[in-house]
Formats: structure tokens, sequence, C-alpha cells
């Protein structure tokens, strides 16, 4: 059975209709092009209010089992961008690496990616990570740090995850390659 990779955008804008939803099929896009596995797509657009956004992760992490979670905006500093807290919200342990990590490469783009307050972190079997609203910023940040992605995946149980080597290595410190 394919495994399932929860992409969910939050947006006001986008989920009234008003604003086409670009960060989704960004991170489809991505997605595409760097797994060599059979997957589907559990797509979801919420405005950005908590209870809204946590019982999407929720969902996604529990009935349709995703083994990851990616989110699309809201990790501002604007007083409606929530995402960040929302994920804590749900997350049994969070992994400040990833948060690290992609606002260090974003640092690369542009010097206002350090007002991204996004964050990764696990709940049960599932990696819940927030990606900036910005279509570009979705493959800025997962080109620096998907290479974890698959193995943190396996030691919480969950789906393994293969990627094309030429567009995305993957690193397992156990396994020789
Ligand atoms: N990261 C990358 N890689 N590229 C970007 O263009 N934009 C930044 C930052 N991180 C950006 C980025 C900006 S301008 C903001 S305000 C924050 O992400 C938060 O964006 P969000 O509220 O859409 O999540």
């Amino acid at each position: 059975m394919a495994l399932a990779i929860g992409i969910l955008t939050v947006s006001d804008r986008a989920s009234r209709g008003e604003y086409e939803d670009r960060g989704g099929p960004a991170i489809r896009d991505w997605l595409s092009a760097a797994l060599a596995v059979e997957w589907s797509a559990v797509p979801k657009i919420v405005p950005d209010e908590p209870d809204l956004i946590e019982a999407a992760l929720q969902t996604m992490c529990d009935e349709s089992k995703c083994c990851l979670v990616l989110t699309t905006g809201g990790t501002g500093p604007s007083p409606r961008d929530v995402t960040p807290e929302a994920t804590e919200a749900v997350c049994e342990r969070m992994l400040p690496g990833f948060g690290e990590c992609m606002r260090a490469a974003s640092l690369k783009f542009v010097p206002t990616a350090i007002l991204s307050r996004q964050v990764a972190g696990t709940r049960g079997q599932s990696l819940i990570i927030n990606l900036p609203g910005k279509p570009s910023a979705v493959g800025e940040c997962l080109d620096a740090v998907f290479a974890a992605v698959p193995y943190c995946i396996d030691l919480i149980g969950g789906d393994r995850l293969e990627t094309d080597p030429n567009v995305c290595p993957v690193f397992r410190p156990n396994q020789r390659t």
C-alpha cells in the first residue's frame, strides 16, 4: 500500500478561496521529484486557527497514518501566525534541529529567514515539519533537512522512505551504502 504524506496549507486567504494555494503544490512537486517510493498525498487547507490546525494534524497523524506531515504557512511573527504553537500542541517531542537547520539554510536566500518560527516534532509514528508559506521557501527548506527525514521516521517506527539519490540522497548512519 502507498505510504501517506500529509500536506497542510495554513492560510486564511487560501482557505477562503481568495488566494491560490501555491505552498501545498510546491510541497507535492518537491516530494514527487525526490521520493522513490509509492506515496499518496493527504492534502488539506485550513485557516490560521489553532484548533483547526491541531485537528488537521491529529487526523493526518492518527487516522490517515501519515508518516510525514509537512505544513506550509503561518510560521512568521504576525498575530495570526500560529502554526508552530499548534504543532507543538499536538507533538509529543520536539526536534529543534530541524528549525535551526532550515533557518540557517534559508538565511543564504533571504535575511528575513530569521522571522520564521518553524518547528518540527513527532506524534506517534509521524514526523511533522513546518515550512514557510512562500513556495520557493518550501524547496529551500526541504533541500536543507530532508536527508535526515527517512532515518528520523525509521527511529519512530514509521514507514520506510526512500529517495532518488540524484535528487536528494538520504543518510542512514547504521547502513552502509
Ligand atoms: N525561508 C526561505 N527559505 N525563503 C523565504 O523566502 N521567507 C521568510 C521566512 N523564511 C522565507 C523563509 C519570511 S519573509 C517570513 S515572514 C517567514 O519565513 C514566515 O513565513 P510564513 O508566515 O509564510 O510561514
